[in-house]
């Protein structure tokens, strides 16, 4: 039987909606659910957890039980498109356990939560990031980032005036710890990762983009771990900011 992977977004009161992530930056073979909260702090897909996954959170702030129950959601209603469930418990380092055969990756911002996931004998690790796109607070860019990236940066800049670009390299580079993480189980430092935007032609402009006060823009990133030795030496994924969200993916083949 060959399963389609989902590609879903469910907004307040299960509505549908457009994802924000695009079909053309995750695997194809992937399944990825996006869930949009409302204002209010809801905690019903907290409550609908395993007693084990709840307990991950139970003593935190109930904005943080909200956002893991969330994310959980999302990641449990993906699996389950790939005819796969199970508890999703937490490992080292805060890394998602998912059931055997399966990889994944969570990621929460204001407004936004998203889960990816994919079956092992394809994808050997997923990473996925969502941010606000937004200027990073200042001294952030220079605490992730080598001179040499800030002036890639600029060169990519001058295709992309304007644009949340010092996000897109963080939130990269935390797409390129969750992939690396579940594969090395070694903590990497934004230093140890030098890591280029490259800034992909604008898609023609439809209705919608022209109508849209900050049109979609997007392409491709590359990353090479500086430290030695590494089992990993290079990874390579997409971004995107679009609807007024940074999004970045990770995607290590087997
Ligand atoms: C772990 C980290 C990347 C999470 O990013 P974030 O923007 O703060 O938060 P997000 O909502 O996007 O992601 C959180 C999810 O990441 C996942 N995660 C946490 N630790 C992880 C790890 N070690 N490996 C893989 N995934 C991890 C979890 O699923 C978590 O959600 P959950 O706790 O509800 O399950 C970040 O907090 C961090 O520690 N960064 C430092 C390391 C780093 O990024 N280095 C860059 C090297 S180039």
């Amino acid at each position: 039987m060959i399963i389609a992977a989902p590609y879903v977004a469910v907004g307040l009161g299960d509505s549908d909606r457009a994802p924000v992530v695009p079909r053309d930056i995750v695997p194809p073979d992937a399944g990825l659910v996006e869930y949009h909260p409302g204002d209010l702090i809801d905690l019903a897909h907290y409550e609908e957890l395993d007693d084990d996954e709840r307990r991950i959170v139970g003593a935190a702030v109930d904005s943080r039980r909200s956002e893991f129950g969330d994310g959980r959601w999302c990641a449990h209603r993906a699996l389950r498109g790939l005819g796969v469930d199970g508890p999703i418990l937490r490992g080292d380092k805060g890394m998602p356990l998912f059931p055997d055969e399966v990889t994944g990756t969570i990621s929460h911002t204001r407004g936004l939560r998203v889960a990816l996931v994919a079956r092992t004998d394809r994808w050997r690790s997923l990473g996925l990031d969502v941010e606000v796109a937004q200027r990073l607070p200042d001294g952030v860019l220079s605490a992730v980032s080598s001179a040499r990236e800030r002036r890639s940066l600029q060169r990519a800049a001058q295709r992309a005036p304007g644009r949340s670009l010092g996000t897109v390299l963080f939130s990269a580079k935390e797409a390129v710890y969750k992939a690396w993480f579940p594969v090395v189980g070694r903590f990497l430092d934004f230093d140890e990762v030098e890591l280029q935007l490259d800034v992909a032609d604008a898609p023609a402009a439809t209705a919608a983009s022209s109508a849209a006060s900050s049109p979609e823009v997007g392409g491709r990133w590359h990353a090479r771990v500086l430290s030695q030795p590494t089992p990993l030496p290079t990874l390579s994924g997409h971004w995107v900011i679009r609807d007024g969200y940074v999004v970045t993916v990770c995607a290590i083949p087997n």
